[in-house]
């Protein structure tokens, strides 16, 4: 059905779609004419095509999934997930879509490309990955055994892939089981299997755990705004696994100004900082003297930052929605913030190291990449997504294979 629609230019008529179906299905006469009397329980009985009825329940059923949608009266419109769904790549397909000067953007199954990619030669994989969301989002819904076997699959390929002192970030957020199985509002322990299992049977490393706040998250589920039994929940986690116990890393890259309080304090208490830190070790320059002369003249502080980021997620990406929207291609509805990206690029990369983001999206792993000078490639199984991301780039070369 949503293929015949697709060729139909996206919306139709339903008489017409039944039609257009039917030759596809070469569909016999007598079946399409059989109308008899239907049994519709409080609707008393009505004269019905038991045939179109199906596909009225087959049409009902991808709105509810989110693949077609509602045009006004007796018009079937395909969303744009459902388009999208109609071009996700199957296993063994990929594509090199694009090119810039510093990366690849690729049309291809996690699965398939995490097998191509060649050993040794990623510095850092940084992703945000589907994850078992019960509504689903417009590029797929996908069940807590689903998301655990793809991104273990997944894993073993990128640890080839990653060179020595490599590093995975992936980043995830809590979500609910479904209360059909449990009854009540009960939180999937799908995160930590998977990083047991990333760690015990895929052999990576975990290094670290942040916590990334996004003040603009609205509130995730009705137990927290009809049923007012759980509270907001606004933080996502990034696990960081390395390929050893000790993969690359320079927080002198990601210092942040210190807030004004800790800098009375280290005026205060002189060398040492607080909690008996020492300055000197925490921050870009070592020697106390100059930078407590440079902060008494106005210049700030720069410390370690902490493993937990605030950054809202809102309007970050106004420039490639209305990009995305002149060239009529479909929005992405989970981009990150670049700033996100450009923390972990820039903590776990040096230049001309290469990142790879296997489920690229509206490709804000690949911008940030380039305009860190790293290489990068990016992959994702929606042509349309790959596409779109072109967008960001000034200049792009399509079609190198
Ligand atoms: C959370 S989004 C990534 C968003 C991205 N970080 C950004 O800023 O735009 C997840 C992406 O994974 C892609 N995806 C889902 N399943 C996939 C699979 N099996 N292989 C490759 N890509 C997949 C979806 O098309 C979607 O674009």
């Amino acid at each position: 059905m949503l293929e015949t629609l697709h060729e139909m230019g996206g919306q139709a008529e339903a008489g017409d779609v039944i039609d257009a179906l039917n030759d596809r299905l070469n569909i016999p006469d007598h079946i399409r004419n059989d109308y008899r009397e239907m049994d519709f329980g409080k609707w008393g009985t009505r004269r019905r095509n038991p045939w179109r009825q199906t596909l009225h329940w087959v049409r009902q059923n991808a709105v509810t999934r989110g693949l077609m949608e509602k045009r006004g009266h007796g018009v079937w419109g395909l969303s744009n997930a459902g388009r999208d769904s109609l071009v996700n790549a199957e296993g063994g397909l990929i594509l090199i879509v694009y090119e810039t000067s510093h990366g690849q953007a690729i049309w291809a199954e996690a699965r398939t490309a995490a097998a191509h990619l060649q050993q040794d030669s990623v510095q850092l994989i940084f992703t945000s990955p589907p994850y078992p969301i019960l509504n689903g989002r417009k590029y797929g819904s996908f069940s807590e055994s689903e998301i655990l076997e793809l991104l273990v699959g997944c894993a073993r390929d990128w640890k080839r892939a990653l060179t020595p002192d490599g590093s995975l970030v992936l980043n995830l957020r809590d979500v609910w089981r479904p209360k059909s199985e449990t009854g009540g509002a009960v939180r999937s322990l799908y995160q930590e299997k998977l990083l047991l299992a990333l760690a015990e049977d895929v052999g990576l490393y975990f290094a670290d755990r942040f916590y990334w706040r996004n003040p603009s998250h609205s509130p995730e589920s009705c137990w927290v705004t009809v049923h007012k039994v759980r509270t907001n929940n606004d933080v996502e986690h990034l696990f960081w696994l390395g390929k050893s116990p000790t993969p690359f890393a320079n927080t002198r890259e990601v210092m942040v100004d210190a807030k004004p309080s800790t800098i009375e304090t280290y005026l205060r208490r002189g060398r040492r900082g607080v909690q008996g830190t020492t300055v000197g070790p925490s921050t870009q320059n070592t020697n106390f003297e100059e930078q407590m002369q440079a902060v008494a003249n106005g210049q700030s502080l720069k410390v370690i930052p902490r493993n937990y980021l605030e950054i809202p997620n809102s309007d970050t990406h106004r420039k490639l929605r209305e990009a995305l929207k002149a060239a009529k291609l479909p929005r992405h509805d989970a981009m990150m913030p670049e700033r996100l990206a450009e923390f972990f690029v820039r903590l776990l990369t040096r230049p001309q190291d290469c990142v790879y983001d296997p489920f690229y999206g509206s490709g804000t792993t690949g911008k940030v990449a380039e305009e860190l000078g790293r290489r990068w490639i990016g992959s994702d199984r929606s042509l349309a997504h790959v596409l779109g991301s072109a967008l960001r780039f000034p200049s792009v070369n399509y079609g190198a294979g």
